[in-house]
């Protein structure tokens, strides 16, 4: 059995003192929560704020991105390692926002899934077309090329603790949600990619988040796919009421 996992994505949005905030308001409900694993991704100042307020609680703390280097002359960047003691268990990598506006290749996501393994953190790797892509009929293609690149190229032990997420780019942050039938088809593409690479039992055992417009009213519909593990949620993971609705979905 695959734990769902709901986990939000804040992208640039929250202060430390509004993360702390929402953690506190979380706190009771995800005490309550025992059969999902839950996961925020704060912005890189307020990491550690979040990490302070889940202190002992069910609520474990992702960062949205890092750099594949230890250290060094990178301006601007972090690195695993930095996550990790910033309180981080997880890392996003490849989210469609990175490739689209900071030219995130499929390259720089396997080094940067690498740099995380190395350092205990558990990479949540993106995936996903464009509506141009999906139009043109290249879904599959797509799907297959940036898994290929990314992760296709790990040993079986270091993809078996990925989680992956299927996004749309289409339905990020427009309010077009995938139908159910959409998503569970490219998740199920997905895992297929999975057992021909791993086999069976490591691919059966990752977990395959949907990502793009989940909302609480349509989050129950898409967990009840099979290959559907949960979500990565962008701007219904800030409300802490949303965000609390979508523990309970
Ligand atoms: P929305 O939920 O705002 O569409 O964002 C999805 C997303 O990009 C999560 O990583």
């Amino acid at each position: 059995m695959r734990t769902p996992v709901v986990a939000g994505n804040w992208k640039m949005h929250k202060t430390a003192a509004e993360a702390a905030a929402f953690v506190e308001a979380v706190r009771p409900v995800a005490s309550k929560v025992t059969e999902r694993e839950i996961i925020i991704a704060p912005a890189f100042p307020a990491l550690a704020a979040a990490a302070a307020a889940a202190q002992g609680s069910n609520i474990q703390i992702s960062g949205q991105n890092l750099h594949w280097e230890s250290h060094g002359a990178y301006t601007g960047e972090v690195s695993a390692d930095m996550l990790v003691a910033a309180g981080c268990s997880h890392v996003i990598i490849g989210h469609s926002e990175r490739r689209q506006h900071f030219g995130e290749t499929d390259g720089a996501v396997h080094l940067k899934v690498l740099a995380a393994l190395d350092a205990g953190l558990t990479p949540i790797v993106c995936v996903g077309e464009t509506l141009e892509q999906r139009e043109a009929g290249n879904t599959e293609t797509v799907l297959r090329e940036q898994w290929s690149a990314g992760v296709g190229g790990l040993e079986p032990a270091q993809f078996a603790r990925l989680i992956i997420a299927y996004e749309p780019v289409w339905a990020i942050g427009t309010g077009r949600t995938a139908t159910p039938e959409i998503a569970e088809a490219a998740h199920a593409e997905i895992r297929s990619l999975a057992t021909e690479r791993f086999g069976g039992e490591i691919a059966e055992s990752v977990r395959i988040l949907y990502g793009g417009s989940v909302k609480p009213s349509n989050f129950a519909g898409l967990l009840d796919c099979p290959n559907i593990d949960g979500g990565l949620v962008g701007g219904a993971s800030l409300p802490a009421g949303s965000f609390s609705d979508l523990l309970l979905a």
